[in-house]
């Protein structure tokens, strides 16, 4: 990335796709100049728009506006976004969460959906700027979220608040810290006001210069509290508000880090004057991301983030460290050492663990009898028996999204991560078997969890029904152990899946499981699975700590 701005050439995909989904909304807040009515991207093309962002390796999804939940349609667009393996950060006022679609967003992996709500004071201070009785209704969307993910039986979800610090909430500001701790949200997040010329004072939000001397303690005050999470730009807060802060004192990243569309497809970046619509330099209906990214016209664009002379405070694209010679010094010896570890770690001999680790790829059968399915097919334009009797509709509907598998699939990435920890922990399993509750070749990244699950286990166990095994899963499954425990419903493919058992070698039933054993299920913990259908305890989460870790203090098969 340093590279990419010092060169002024795209190396590296951006950190963020940031999409404003809708520029409608239900509030007007004093100090908000997004809001209009404009026409808006489908959910097919905002689909489409986070496919090629995970295919090309973006990590981070940011839905924007206006207001995301205003769109009905909200909860598919972030389910998907989880399934393509994007960590999603939602901000919302949160009025407009209602227990139905909090269930809804309870569905969505805690570790993939992170919720930013926007609450700008204490009760009567945040109604004056965002209107009368949105506190109450702000607290209420944010409570039900958290009901909701713990009726799904989920770990607790990254909620933080996004809260701006302005001259109305200054003496109550440490308060409201107090008041979010206690409801237990997870971190905050201090915004700075930035200003229109329209409106210079923000509707006397905006600090006088009278104000700035308890300003400048606040922040002080601000950069020791444990619930702050972004430190970094608030030593620069006062100066801001002075006028006194230089042209670029943390350079800017505004053009490298984020890829930002807005609701009609234009893309948009600041222009150097925090006006963002005027810095659009080309629309996605015309071209692919990449292609943007790639574009000459966002060259031209990026020269202007390079040389802007506003003195600026959008800590989003403050980007300090990376202009220090030790971060990137140490960052470069970090990345140049991952690959020699992980070469010197793939040398070394591993331990064989005698015993199997099940992969969990879904919870959801491909059994029309069984209740999960059916759930599934509750949306869906085909009926599931018609679905059961063509498999090939059964993945088209899944790929054209017609089925929301919501809860989701264990990504190819979770797996590829787990692999190579345990390669670093030189654990090395007799046997990865890719079965649990769900029907693994439903797994839409199928042939990259392949891939991965090589490193993991000496043997490869496959347990399916069978109804979904095509013509290119063969070549693959040759090498492994296949058992075919199905399908009994599908009297006319049972010609097609006899002979495609046979070319795979596959055997009949089901293999012998050991009584206890570790599985990690698709949402990534790590359990002691009881026989075949059990959850009996969770040992850990993979995606906050490596499995050889968790492992470690695993009792059995060591
Ligand atoms: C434009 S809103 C869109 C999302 C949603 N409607 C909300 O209010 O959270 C995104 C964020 O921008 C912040 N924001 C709006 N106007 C601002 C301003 N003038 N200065 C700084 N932040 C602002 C809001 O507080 C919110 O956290
Ligand atoms: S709720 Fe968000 S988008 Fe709507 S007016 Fe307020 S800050 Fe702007
Ligand atoms: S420093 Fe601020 S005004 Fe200048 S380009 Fe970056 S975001 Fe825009």
């Amino acid at each position: 990335m340093y590279a990419s701005r010092a060169i002024n050439r795209s190396l590296a995909p951006p950190d963020w796709l940031s999409i404003n989904l809708t520029l409608r909304c239900n509030l007007s807040c004093v100090m908000c100049t997004t809001c209009y009515d404009a026409p808006e991207l489908s959910r097919g093309e905002i689909l489409d728009l986070v496919d090629q962002a995970a295919t090309w390796g973006v990590k981070v999804f940011n839905p924007l506006g206006g207001e995301p939940f205003v769109r009905s349609d909200l909860e598919d667009i972030l389910a998907h976004a989880a399934r393509r393996d994007l960590y999603t950060t939602l901000t919302t006022n949160g009025t407009l969460i209602t227990s139905a679609r909090a269930a809804r967003i309870a569905a969505i992996p805690v570790e993939k959906l992170h919720i930013n709500l926007s609450i700008d004071g204490l009760e009567a201070t945040h109604d004056g700027v965002r209107g009368k009785g949105t506190f109450q209704r702000t607290i209420a969307g944010y409570r039900r979220l958290r009901a909701a993910d713990a009726d799904a039986g989920n770990p607790r979800r990254k909620i933080c608040a996004n809260s701006i610090l302005h001259a109305k909430n200054a003496d109550e500001y440490l308060d409201l810290l107090a008041f979010l701790e206690a409801e237990g949200v997870s971190g905050v997040q201090v915004l700075h006001l930035f200003r229109s010329d329209e409106d210079a004072d923000v509707g006397g939000m905006w600090f006088s210069p009278s104000d700035l001397p308890k300003l400048e303690a606040l922040c002080a005050a601000l950069a020791e509290h444990p619930l702050v999470m972004n430190r970094h730009a608030l030593p620069l807060v006062p100066r801001y508000y002075r006028e006194g802060l230089g042209p670029l004192e943390a350079p800017c990243w505004a053009g490298w880090k984020e890829l930002y569309v807005n609701a009609d497809g234009s893309v948009i970046m600041c222009d150097g004057k925090l006006d963002f619509l005027a810095g659009r330099y080309g629309s996605v209906r015309e071209q692919t991301l990449r292609e943007l990214w790639r574009s000459p016209a966002l060259r031209a664009r990026r020269e202007v983030v390079k040389s802007c002379a506003t003195p600026c405070i959008q800590a989003c694209y403050l980007r300090t460290e990376s202009d220090s010679a030790t971060a990137i010094a140490t960052g470069l010896a970090a990345n140049l050492s991952a690959p020699l570890r992980a070469r010197v770690a793939r040398a070394l001999p591993s331990r064989r663990v005698e015993g199997t680790l099940s992969l969990e790829l879904t919870d959801t059968p491909d059994d029309p009898d069984h209740p999960r399915a059916r759930a599934l097919f509750s949306t869906s334009p085909v009926g599931i028996e018609a679905c059961f009797l063509a498999p090939e509709r059964l993945l088209d509907l899944r790929d054209r999204r017609y089925l929301d598998f919501g809860r989701g699939f264990l990504g190819a990435g979770v797996v590829a991560q787990v692999r190579d920890g345990l390669r670093e922990a030189r654990i090395r399993f007799r046997t990865v078997s890719l079965t649990w509750r769900g029907e693994p070749l439903l797994h839409p990244e199928f042939p990259e969890v392949w891939e991965a699950v090589q490193g993991i286990g000496e043997q490869v166990r496959v347990v399916t029904s069978g109804l979904l095994l095509r013509e290119d899963h063969v070549s693959r499954l040759k090498s492994a152990e296949v058992w075919i425990t199905g399908p009994a419903w599908a009297e006319p493919y049972t010609e097609q899946v006899t002979t495609r058992a046979a070319s795979v070698g596959a055997r009949r039933g089901r293999p012998a499981v050991d009584e206890i054993a570790p599985a990690l299920s698709w949402d990534g913990h790590l359990t002691r699975r009881v026989g075949d259908t059990a959850l009996a305890e969770r040992l850990g989460d993979v995606l906050k700590e490596p499995l050889a870790t968790i492992w470690s203090r695993y009792p059995l098969h060591r």
